[in-house]
């Protein structure tokens, strides 16, 4: 990073976050907001993890989201340069963690969670010395393997300490998988996997009329009108274009899943109706994933699609229903 770039990272991080995560980024200086300069959290953490930490924040944790499309002062460019100057301050190298669930015994991790974790993350998940890893925002939208990377190597410089040497890999993977289980509440007894809608579920609504709302710059609906459409039950088909794991984690209820890598996209489109159904497309980046697909949708003749302008990541902050497994929950957190 240049000098001039690296002054004004260094400005913003005074100026919006060192209130809690402290002028040196060692963390705890209010409301028990973690430490932005462990290696660990760097290593796992960078650039995704901490990139949607910021730009949406975690709903229900004092930690907000500073990106401007769901209100917050840090357009794109700067969310970047932040993230990339935090990286710059510990000076590590970064870590491709797979996107695959971890599997292992929920009810041996139940027992680890409450020997070993509970102490400092409630007994609910719901947080006290170390964040609330029980929040249903963060779990959603956090992989396996950032969770487990956490508990294998714990994070330098701060109390939450590294489990490799005191748990066996089956309690590790367990507890892992026990977090998990808790994404829509910590209530739930079992995590369901969910298979894909058939084809003639596609259409959600289909006797009903088709939805009324703006398209933004010809190509894009907000996420108060898709909720609004939603809740109208109007007739459309929404389909989510991030990898599978990721609609498993959480998803918009009624979505299909059709990753902006399938490779043939015409065997994908010959199941899409043609009679003018609205299809709305959705990816977490906030756009990139989607926006192929909307491309290659429009290419073949599809005249009314839409992208979901904040994302499923912006759709989340601003507290609008994910499905999980089998059950809903409304983003009203506690
Ligand atoms: C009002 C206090 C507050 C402010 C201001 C704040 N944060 Fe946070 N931040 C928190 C808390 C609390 C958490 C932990 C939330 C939880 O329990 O999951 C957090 C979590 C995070 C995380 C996730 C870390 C992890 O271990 O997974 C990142 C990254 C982060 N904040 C970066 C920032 C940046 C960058 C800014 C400034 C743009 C900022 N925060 C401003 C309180 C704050
Ligand atoms: C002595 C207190 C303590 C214990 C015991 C503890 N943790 Fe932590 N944990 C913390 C703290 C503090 C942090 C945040 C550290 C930081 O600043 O990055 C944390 C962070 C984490 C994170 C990362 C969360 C995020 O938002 O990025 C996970 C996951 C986690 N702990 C899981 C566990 C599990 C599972 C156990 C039990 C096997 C456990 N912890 C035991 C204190 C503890």
């Amino acid at each position: 990073m240049g000098e001039e770039e690296t002054a004004a990272a260094a400005a913003d991080y005074q100026k919006y976050c060192s209130l809690c995560h402290g002028a040196d980024r060692e963390g705890y200086a209010n409301d028990e907001a973690p430490s932005l300069r462990s290696e660990s959290l760097m290593r796992s953490g960078y650039p995704t993890h901490i990139l949607h930490a910021v730009a949406y924040g975690r709903r229900g944790t004092p930690m907000g989201g500073y990106f401007d499309e769901i209100g917050g002062p840090l357009n794109r460019a700067d969310l970047y340069r932040l993230i990339r100057w935090l990286k710059e301050q510990v000076g590590v190298d970064f870590i491709d963690l797979p996107l695959e669930p971890v599997s292992g015994d929920v009810e041996l991790g139940r027992e680890v969670y409450e020997i070993h974790c509970a102490v400092c993350h409630g007994d609910n998940g719901e947080g006290d010395v170390g964040p609330a890893i029980g929040n249903p925002a963060m779990l959603a939208l956090t992989t396996d393997a950032f969770l487990k990377y956490a508990i294998e190597h714990g994070r330098d410089g701060t109390q939450m300490p590294s489990f490799s040497d005191t748990l066996t890999v089956d309690e590790i993977n367990g507890v892992t998988a026990f977090l998990r289980s808790r994404s829509s509440g910590w209530a739930v007894e079992k995590p369901i996997l969910r298979s894909p809608p058939p084809v003639d579920e596609y259409v959600l609504n289909p006797n009903s009329p088709p939805p009324e709302f703006e398209l933004k710059d010809g190509a894009y609906i907000l996420s108060e009108d898709l909720d609004r459409i939603l809740r109208e039950e109007r007739r459309l088909v929404l389909l989510d274009t991030r990898v599978p794991s990721m609609w498993q984690m959480a998803n918009i209820e009624g979505s299909v899943p059709i990753p902006y890598y399938t490779g043939n996209f015409d065997g994908v489109a010959k199941d899409l109706p043609r009679d003018g159904t609205w299809i709305v497309i959705y990816c977490e980046c906030p756009r990139a994933a989607a926006e192929s697909v909307n491309f290659k949708l429009r290419e073949r003749g599809f005249k009314n699609t839409a992208v979901l302008w904040e994302g499923i990541q912006g759709w989340v902050a601003l507290g609008y229903p994910v499905s999980v497994g089998e059950s809903l929950w409304s983003g009203s957190l506690p």
